[in-house]
């Protein structure tokens, strides 16, 4: 019997998601274990996305479960308003010492939408704390996902999450996404071409002036929108642009902090150094929702002598640092460390670029990329239905024992990064046969 014939699915309301098609069709996930879920029907499903590009550690490390349990048995809660915890402060000494040099003050989040929110707020209030009362402006990019605060939705760049919201932020300006399929298609590792896309950035101080420009917010490398990869050079210029201009630069690392890059954030990977750095899901390994906003000390210095000895940012969040993240953080930067996972991501590119480039030939494939432990299939799409054959690209991997995530009609992958060579070459050959299936075909 499916466990999920004896519930009632009606009150839930599942983010993302089609609900009317998920009801019809429900896939329920019981427990799992390293690369492993398994399903209500008993059936074991092999993660290629790390549940939802956070799981980087695996699932239910027995060191981040016995944490979380230890810690939810000596302190369940402690406000971090005018109060705090020893792990909250522990953490935040590790994740500075971590980060590039002068990264050194850290707030805590629940979520990544929370730290985008926190970071633009951060970008506002240190302008205001220096005078520059006129720097209200941001610059997103097209095809950016920066979670579904109003805050991120307005940097966001993903027509489909912000057509029903109304105006949003006012003053958010877009730079051009960085994907290109007729000159980049098929690039290994990050394309050669496409640097200039940061130009774009010069025409918008062009327009609107400096002076009216808080912060650029960019993921270094586009997750949601499909694995997409910054052009060489790329982040180099964006980040010469803003320096020049007195304009912050935000790394949205939701995704790319913590090992998925094979280093701690991308901005070592890619050695450019931005002023704020976003962060969530990996964090935690995905155990206990928790996002942390990392900025140079400089900001933070510019913030405290402006408040003199009053509050000198009022925001925060009811569980920003809570005691069961904080101790599964602490526990999840361990892991990180013992099983080298982070070197492990980087030895293991090169097997998951073979094993997805060796896909490019099946039918429908219009790209193949990839950098750290992520990659993407992208598929024509079907005449007038863009997104179905992504869609049933999905449920073919699911049936077959591979969770994938989609967006539109591109197969995002992205395994823990304990995942075996076996597993990779395993989730490989699973998607070959998804692509074959004559039911992507029609
Ligand atoms: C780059 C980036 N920023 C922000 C978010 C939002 O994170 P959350 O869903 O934890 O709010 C995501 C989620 O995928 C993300 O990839």
């Amino acid at each position: 019997m499916r466990l999920h014939n004896e519930l009632d699915l009606g009150a839930y309301w599942l983010p993302f998601t089609a609900n009317r098609a998920f009801k019809a069709n429900p896939r329920l996930i019981v427990s799992a274990s390293g690369t492993r879920y398994r399903t209500d029907d008993g059936r074991e499903l092999l993660d290629g996305i790390s549940g939802l590009w956070c799981c980087n550690a695996g699932h239910s490390h027995p060191r981040i479960v016995e944490a979380i349990q230890r810690q939810a048995a000596e302190l369940d809660y402690a406000t971090a308003f005018q109060v705090g915890h020893p792990t909250a402060f522990e953490l935040a000494g590790r994740l500075a010492a971590m980060a590039p040099t002068g990264f050194d003050a850290v707030f805590f989040t629940n979520s990544g939408s929370e730290s985008v929110d926190t970071a633009l707020k951060i970008a506002l209030a240190y302008h205001h704390a220096r005078g520059e009362h006129s720097r209200t402006r941001f610059v997103g990019r097209e095809r950016g996902y920066h979670g579904a605060g109003f805050g991120g939705m307005s940097v966001g760049g993903i027509a489909n999450n912000r057509k029903a919201f109304g105006a949003l932020l006012p003053g958010v300006v877009h730079l051009p996404q960085t994907h290109d399929l007729d000159q980049q298609a098929f690039s290994r590792g990050q394309p050669t071409w496409g640097a200039h896309l940061a130009d774009e950035l010069e025409r918008i101080v062009a327009v609107n002036h400096a002076s009216t420009i808080a912060a650029v917010v960019v993921e270094p490398f586009a997750g949601s929108a499909g694995v997409l990869v910054p052009p060489v050079g790329y982040l180099e210029r964006l980040r010469e642009i803003t320096q020049r201009h007195g304009i912050l630069l935000i790394f949205d690392e939701v995704i790319t902090a913590f090992g998925r890059l094979g280093a701690g954030f991308a901005a070592e990977r890619f050695g450019v150094v931005p002023d704020i750095i976003t962060t969530a899901k990996g964090l935690t390994s995905g155990s206990v929702p928790m996002g942390a906003v990392l900025a140079r000390g400089e900001i933070r210095d510019t913030m405290f002598d402006d408040a003199g000895d009053a509050i000198e940012f009022f925001h925060g969040y009811t569980y920003s640092g809570h005691p069961l993240a904080a101790a599964a953080a602490m526990a999840a930067l361990d892991v990180y460390e013992e099983e080298e996972l982070f070197h492990r991501a980087r030895r293991l590119e090169p097997v998951l670029e073979e094993t997805l480039h060796a896909l490019a030939d099946k039918p429908n494939v219009i790209d193949v990329r990839n950098i750290g432990l992520a990659g993407a299939i992208e598929l024509a799409p079907r005449d007038g239905a863009p997104g179905a054959r992504g869609s049933a690209a999905f449920e073919a991997a699911f049936e077959r024992g591979v969770l994938v995530r989609t967006t539109g009609d591109i197969v995002a992958v992205a395994p823990p990064l304990v995942v075996a060579e076996q597993e990779i070459a395993a989730i490989g050959s699973v998607l070959g046969d998804v692509l074959d299936d004559p039911v992507l075909g029609g």
